[in-house]
């Protein structure tokens, strides 16, 4: 059960503000009856709704693919500009899939989907992620073969990374474990350094390129259905 305010707020008829006035000024139908009270308590998965008259379709989920600019942070609050700031989306307790550096930009999967989330950043999934990277040297074939058979140096153990699309110190690499800083870490341990890196892609979901960093958009259904699969499939790569 859920506020009537709420539940129009979340299925995108306006702010809390808007649709207040919207139940208060009659506009509003549960079951075909009118409700004029905002702390009216719907129950979401059994009551018909009517706005304006359209029928309301409230999911409890929300996906947001947003391409993250650099010099925010991949937190829900803090001191800093979060990526949180940058979305809105009303009253849905969202939280970033994972985390991309301050200086980091491109895909970031924003979500109120526990479970998804959960299956996505799991280790045992090697779900893939793809960047795009820039770099102070250029990638040599040594480099790439170290990077294809897993480093493991002391404490640092990354499992293997893939190259694609090597062109001087411009390379994709795709990696399938979500280490805190591993790429920078892998082209540091290759004597290199990363100058810029964008992530393009995890699992199947590609970052939209008409979005400039700092914009967003909602996934689509094929895409949430895509992503849903991770962890139930054992063939991925890594
Ligand atoms: N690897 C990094 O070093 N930084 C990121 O933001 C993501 C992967």
């Amino acid at each position: 059960m859920m506020r009537l305010d709420r539940y129009l707020a979340e299925a995108g008829f306006g702010t809390r503000k808007e649709v207040k006035k919207l139940i208060r000024d009659g506009g509003v139908l549960v079951n075909g009856q009118t409700v004029t009270k905002a702390e009216y308590k719907v129950d979401e998965t059994a009551d018909t709704v009517t706005a304006d008259g359209f029928e309301v379709s409230w999911s409890r989920y929300a996906y947001i693919m947003l391409n993250k600019p650099q010099g925010v942070i991949s937190a829900t609050e803090g001191a800093e500009k979060t990526v949180m700031d940058l979305i809105y989306e009303p009253y849905r307790d969202m939280f970033p899939c994972g985390r991309l550096d301050k200086d980091t930009e491109g895909l970031l999967l924003i979500t109120n989907d526990g479970d998804l989330a959960h299956r996505l950043l799991s280790p045992k999934n090697r779900i893939e992620k793809e960047y795009e990277v820039r770099l102070r040297d250029p990638v040599t074939e040594e480099d790439k073969s170290v990077l294809a058979a897993g480093i493991t140096a002391g404490d640092e153990v990354f499992r293997p990374a893939v190259i694609t699309e090597a062109d001087g110190t411009y390379c994709h690499i795709t990696i399938t474990e979500g280490k805190f800083h591993e790429i920078k870490r892998m082209f540091a341990y290759l004597g290199n350094e990363v100058v810029y890196l964008k992530r393009l892609r995890m699992k199947g979901l590609r970052l939209d390129e008409s979005l400039q960093p700092g914009e967003y958009r909602m996934l689509t259904e094929e895409e949430i259905s895509d992503l849903r699969e991770a962890g139930s499939s054992r063939n991925q790569a890594g």
